[in-house]
């Protein structure tokens, strides 16, 4: 999830070392302790005075904080500069959360537009007998971080146990800096996690592999459980939980990309939209997995009143309803489910976890319900049980050499049913993937039908690559659910109602859209103008149209308007059925406008435009965008009309 390639700081001031500002404690605060926050040589001398609170009290209605000076992170992608700081504050007597304050940050992966920034969240627990970290941060925040943790830590060497709840870079990314620093710290994780981690550290390091049930002892009877909460969103993740203080720390889950000095949930309308996007994104695919950790937390007596996420504000005035969301919407996508698939992947291989997510985002977007299964934990039941009840299966490839997996996979083989499921292979990029054709061979010998031919990726997977396995996911999931949704939209459809609707007419456009090496475009009817200031206009877009992952807010596109002369060539060419991540502009005449994205030869005008809101319209998204820049070609030219007879077709 992290912005590719290496980092490169510039700092656009020199970086003071020192929590420049701090906050007044507020004096409505009931009660009050203060405590001071250990300053190294690298700080300011002044000892700051800060609020903590006891474990049951409310927090006080400000945040009391220390916000370091800023640095400016140059984003070696597209040259552009990114504001980054870091933020301490207690949260308990003992208990610090340091959050690095990533201001700008636009994207995470291809189809995850930021519109606030985001945070990364690292904690410090202080117990009696032992010192715990949960999780880091980003490697870009490196000086400003371990700065951060050094104030809090006072001395690198009391640290004797770093918490890894999952491994993505955001979070792991400065694992190794801490390590260098306090090299008797046992890394503690999932079996995954730590193996993934090893990948990252390249050194070797203290672990300890923990499962659920499992607990760290911090003195005092005080412990740190541990909850297992794989694919929410990565299969390495778990929850820990303090018995003491009742702090949870859950990382991406219950997490929102939204970046502001707001330690707690304040705002609930301002964090909504962003809590809820997050959701869709990350979790929505995983909605079986949300309700099992909800589950396993309810079992565990793990109280989810304070939780302390790796994104954004940690959740505490809200809690209550923002984790009812989560089970609600989790409930929704699974009752809304026209089909079932199950992704069966590999854990701690090449990019089988990764790319497993990008097919399953696509296959969400049409309205099934998709099961992870690792293929390196699963046992042969859980394989049958899986393969039971899905329409689809979908299996990146295992390696070739591990005897327990081969043996899930003979299962997977043996419990398919024949001329019932669709099946979508695909290559893991792990170094040692079993060959995906002769595996397809397999199935089909058997009966089972590809949805398509077996998915290659053969270098390091980029952006256009996380397209293709997304695209596909879309392919198979439209496969199992397009005759049901048919049939739905015509019984739920007054005939009158749809016939009037009909008349309603547009023009004809192509969209085209550019990310990084992802590119799409597709024929648009349904444009209309929303505003003269700015000069803005609303595109309907379906949500499980591949170009809707390029269309997110701050995101540019060009509309490109057809003319009635010469239309029907290029409506014909986008229209294609084009199998995922082909090329859709191979054959066509354009150039790139300013943002990059194709403006067609064969079009009249065009217009250059920057998304800013999408409204959610059950199976579409409204996408109302500022028309920034355009040109026309033809002075003379009419846009093409579209006209239609029924509303329940384009
Ligand atoms: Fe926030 Fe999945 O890393």
């Amino acid at each position: 999830m992290s912005i590719g390639g290496a980092v490169t700081a510039a700092a656009a001031r020199p970086a003071r070392c020192c929590f420049a500002k701090s906050r007044v404690v507020p004096k409505s605060s009931p009660k009050r302790h203060h405590a001071q926050v250990r300053n190294t040589d690298a700080f300011t001398k002044t000892t700051t005075t800060i609020v903590t609170r006891a474990v049951a009290e409310p927090t006080p209605t400000k945040n009391d904080f220390m916000l370091s000076d800023e640095q400016i992170w140059t984003n070696p992608a597209n040259e552009e500069n990114y504001k980054l700081q870091t933020q301490i504050m207690k949260l308990t007597e003992d208990t610090t959360v340091i959050r690095s304050l990533d201001w700008d940050r636009d994207r995470f992966d291809i189809e995850f537009g930021l519109e606030k920034g985001t945070t990364y969240n690292s904690y410090v627990i202080k117990g009696k007998e032992k010192t715990i970290l949960i999780d880091a941060s980003h490697e870009k925040f490196e000086k400003l971080y371990l700065d951060s943790l050094l104030a809090v830590v006072g001395d690198w060497r009391t640290i004797d146990y770093i918490v890894c709840s999952h491994t993505e870079p955001d979070h792991s990314g400065l694992i190794r800096h801490v390590l260098e620093r306090a090299p008797d710290a046992t890394v503690v994780g999932t079996k995954v996690c730590l193996a993934f981690l090893d990948n990252l550290v390249q050194k070797d390091f203290n672990k300890l592999v923990v499962k659920g049930g499992d607990a760290l002892e911090m003195g005092d009877g005080r412990q740190l459980k541990f909850v297992p909460a794989p694919n929410l969103h990565w299969p390495d993740t778990m929850f820990s939980y303090d018995t003491e203080s009742e702090l949870v720390y859950t990382c991406d889950a219950f997490g929102a990309h939204y970046c502001t000095e707001d330690v707690f949930d304040e705002e609930l309308p301002k964090l909504m939209p962003h809590f809820s996007f997050y959701y869709e994104c990350l979790m929505k695919p995983n909605a079986r997995s949300v309700l099992t950790a909800l589950r396993k937390c309810e079992a565990d007596g793990v109280k989810l009143s304070t939780v302390c996420t790796g994104h954004g504000p940690i959740l505490q005035r809200n809690s209550e309803e923002l984790i009812g969301d989560y089970k609600k919407w989790s409930e929704k996508a699974l009752e809304k489910a026209k089909a079932s698939v199950a992704v069966f992947y590999t854990a701690d291989y090449g990019f089988s976890d990764r790319l497993s997510q990008s097919v399953a985002r696509g296959v969400v977007k049409t309205d099934c319900e998709v099961a992870m299964v690792d293929l390196s934990t699963c046992d042969a039941q859980q394989v049958v049980e899986e393969v039971g009840r899905a329409s689809g299966i979908v299996l990146l490839a295992p390696p070739n050499a591990n005897e327990d997996i081969q043996d899930n996979i003979g299962v997977l083989i043996g419990a398919v049913k024949p001329g019932k499921q669709k099946i979508l292979v695909c290559e893991s990029y792990g170094g040692d993937d079993e060959p995906v054709d002769p595996l397809m061979r397999k199935f089909a010998e058997i009966g089972l039908q590809e949805s398509q031919s077996p998915l290659k990726c053969q270098s390091a997977p980029t952006e256009g690559t996380y397209q293709l396995y997304e695209e596909a996911g879309t392919d198979l999931g439209q496969l199992l659910t397009q005759k049901e949704k048919l049939k739905e939209m015509k019984s739920s459809m007054s005939a009158d109602v749809a016939r009037a609707l009909g008349r309603v007419s547009g023009g004809l456009y192509i969209v085209t859209a550019v990310q990084g090496t992802a590119k799409s475009a597709m024929v648009a009817s349904w444009v209309a103008q929303a505003s003269f200031e700015p000069l803005g206009f609303t595109i309907a877009v379906a949500k499980d149209r591949a170009i809707e992952s390029l269309m997110q807010v701050g995101d540019s596109f060009v509309l490109n308007c057809l003319g009635e002369d010469g239309f029907e060539a290029p409506m014909k060419h986008f229209l294609k059925r084009f199998p995922p991540g082909a090329d859709r502009f191979e054959g066509v005449d354009w150039k790139p406008a300013q943002c990059g994205s194709p403006i067609l030869a064969d079009a009249v005008s065009y217009v250059e435009c920057k998304v800013v809101s999408r409204m959610d319209a059950n199976d579409h998204w409204v996408i109302y965008s500022e028309a920034l820049d355009g040109g026309v070609f033809n002075k003379d030219a009419k846009t093409a009309s579209h006209f239609r007879k029924v509303a329940t077709y384009y």
